[in-house]
């Protein structure tokens, strides 16, 4: 019988947005709809892993096999992400994370301020959950994505080097008929060998298409 590439393999992946509460009943988010980060997920499941999925509040059900864990914040993500970064072989960050939270969320419902039309919210910068993987003393092999509006392959080759990535995802949102909340994706992969930045584009597919050649790609330079 034919071994599964992933068999005895752990992979973990983050997807759909973060949402970051202001008070305890408003947030800042985003439109992530985790389609992606779910396709991987069902993706190395058939590979053969066993699959750990960290997800920010989506309308998906995990797929039956997976472990699901449900999270809010991005420090709940990063939180959970490194509760299992020593049992990880290969780690993917599909994740649309918030870049900011509140300095201070405010512990009760905020006011509407009389006579005064300006709201100045102080927000701080999230921790970057896939760069803080990736410099793990057990780093995993790590894989992020990169969405991008212009000079798309460049902007993707500078993120791959700057958060220490094993490969990178990019694609391009200027385009509203594929990427983030469409089922359809295009994306270049790039990631770092002994001869530099190296290439891959595969066919434009649905999400799901997408995934498994994402996860063949991921398992050549894994193995490498
Ligand atoms: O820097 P940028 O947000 O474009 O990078 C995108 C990649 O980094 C994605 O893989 C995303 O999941 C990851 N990321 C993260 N934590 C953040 C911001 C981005 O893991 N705080």
């Amino acid at each position: 019988s034919q071994t599964l590439p992933l068999a005895g393999k752990v992979v973990t992946i983050t997807a759909g947005p973060t949402r970051e509460a202001l008070d305890p009943v408003r947030y800042i988010s985003n439109h992530s709809s985790g389609k992606m980060g779910f396709a991987l997920a069902e993706a190395a499941l058939s590979a053969g892993a066993t699959v750990h999925l960290i997800a920010g509040p989506v309308q998906l059900q995990a797929p039956e096999g997976v472990t699901h864990y449900g999270v809010q914040s991005a420090e709940q993500m990063l939180e959970q992400s490194l509760a299992l970064v020593a049992q990880t072989d290969i780690f993917i960050a599909a994740a649309a994370v918030a870049d900011y939270r509140m300095a201070e969320v405010a512990e009760q419902k905020m006011k509407k301020a009389q006579g005064e039309t300006d709201l100045v919210l102080r927000l701080v910068q999230n921790p970057d959950i896939v760069a803080t993987i990736a410099r793990h003393p057990e780093r995993p092999f790590t894989v992020g994505f990169a969405a991008e509006t212009q000079a798309v392959e460049a902007y993707a080759a500078d993120k791959l080097q700057r958060k220490n990535l094993d490969m990178i995802i990019a694609n391009d949102v200027s385009r509203t008929d594929i990427g983030f909340n469409s089922d359809q994706n295009a994306v270049t992969v790039l990631w770092r060998s002994h001869n530099g930045v190296q290439r891959h584009q595969p066919e434009q597919a649905s999400k799901q298409a997408l995934a498994s050649q994402l996860i063949n790609c991921i398992v050549e330079q894994f193995e490498a």
